[in-house]
């Protein structure tokens, strides 16, 4: 049996409450429920009771001994934070291409010339389930670190049933293995590999007839996602893709309009897509369309940023009511990072997102992206015990003292898992 934990005096408490029926949007996404002076009873890894510092005292005043109490004075209290969009599992690196990069090449051409998602999927191909294994959970414990507790992973450097279902098997064990939760995206459709380079449509039915239902069977994935870009798969393969999954009980998300306005917006709003991500170059008519159809753009502004591109425009995507969600992206390419605490700074120094619209983007909004919200994203009564406590005053301080990992302790399911 796990010990209770009592977290109390906390200075505030972000709780989200209220919002896991569906997506926060427009002005919603700012006005976040927070508590100040406030505690949380965690037992059996679940929470049991969120309130006042007075109300928890007289409520727990008789199980104060056999709890773990943290006091958590002049702290700010959030729910475990959610990243709904990695590459996680790969191996390899690619900093020369970055030195490239830097030198003016784009990231277009390093592709085109096999480099890019080529180069890493070489080294995955290459790479046991081991070596994996071991680099991905390094990936993971520094994600931790930032104050993650679930995020979605998407395979997408296999390029071929085998090695696609080996990414897969790898994430799967290590949500059994690390504290934190990983759910699992199959994006076979994330490049045509280099032995399909003269037919891409023979690409696009292998995808369709034999990887998706294979993972299927296997029930290796939930979502299905496909890279919408010119150069890459056309709309139209996209959407074949897309329905392909749809059939095998995958739900669809779209890597759209990341590099050029190609309609991916349009598409997963058509197609009814849970998610639409990136967007940097989403037209106005897509934004109306995910709006009106309430598909969660996931936004990605560590990408804008690693690429220097300019960053979707997430102000204008919640002003015109879209739901908005942020993440890291974390992949070898066009964003190595694992810090949602930077990303949270860059939502709100390059997109014009308001610090509480970027918490709510990074918590209950990024939980529906994953079709998670029913057990995590906020802090209320029945939800699981994820939690993020970080040494700032308030949810503002968090933003304005920026580029700084400000996690104090992590709890996750019920357990302290950093201190
Ligand atoms: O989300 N855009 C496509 N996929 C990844 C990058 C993958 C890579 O460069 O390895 C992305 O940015
Ligand atoms: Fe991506």
């Amino acid at each position: 049996m796990k010990k209770p934990i009592f977290i109390r005096n906390a200075n505030q408490i972000v709780t989200l409450e209220g919002s896991s029926s569906k997506p926060l949007a427009g002005k919603e996404m700012d006005q976040i429920q927070i508590l100040a002076n406030g505690s949380i009873w965690i037992e059996d890894g679940v929470i049991q009771f969120v309130g006042s510092d007075e109300e928890a005292a007289e409520l727990y005043i008789n199980r104060l001994q056999e709890a773990d109490i943290f006091d958590a004075t002049g702290k700010l209290v959030t729910p475990g934070l959610v990243d709904p969009h990695t590459h996680l599992v790969f191996a390899g690196s690619r900093e020369k291409e970055f030195g490239m990069r830097l030198q003016g090449a784009t990231y277009m051409e390093i592709m085109n010339n096999g480099g890019g998602i080529h180069a890493t999927t070489s080294a995955t191909r290459e790479a046991s389930h081991q070596t994996l294994f071991k680099e991905s959970r390094k990936r993971l414990d520094q994600f931790l670190l930032h104050g993650v507790t679930t995020i979605e992973a998407k395979s997408g450097y296999g390029l071929s049933l085998e090695h696609e279902i080996k990414q897969l098997e790898v994430a799967r064990k290590l949500d059994e293995k690390h504290p934190i939760d990983i759910i699992s995206t199959f994006m076979g459709a994330h490049a045509v590999p280099s032995e399909y380079k003269k037919n891409p449509d023979d690409f696009v039915d292998y995808v369709i007839n034999e990887m998706i239902p294979e993972v299927a069977r296997l029930k290796l994935a939930e979502f299905n996602d496909v890279f919408c870009e010119r150069g890459v798969f056309t709309p139209e393969q996209s959407k074949r893709i897309l329905e392909a999954g749809l059939k095998h009980g995958l739900t669809p998300k779209v890597h759209a309009d990341e590099i050029e306005p190609f309609e991916g917006a349009e598409l997963a709003a058509s197609i009814g897509a849970i998610s639409a991500e990136h967007l940097l170059k989403a037209s106005d008519k897509g934004i109306k369309a995910l709006a009106e159809k309430g598909v969660i753009a996931v936004l990605l502004p560590g990408t804008a940023f690693f690429l220097m591109a300019e960053s979707a425009n997430g102000r204008k995507m919640i002003d015109a009511g879209v739901p908005v969600a942020l993440s890291t992206d974390c992949n070898p390419g066009s964003s190595p990072t694992v810090s949602m605490p930077l990303v949270m700074n860059l939502g709100c120094l390059r997109m014009g997102m308001t610090p509480a619209e970027v918490l709510t983007a990074c918590t209950i909004n990024a939980a529906h992206a994953i079709n998670r919200a029913n057990e995590i994203g906020s802090l209320e009564k029945g939800k699981k015990a994820d939690v993020t406590i970080f040494d700032v005053n308030n949810y503002m301080d968090l933003q304005y003292r920026y580029g700084v990992n400000h996690v104090h302790s992590v709890i996750k399911n019920g357990e302290v898992v950093v201190n």
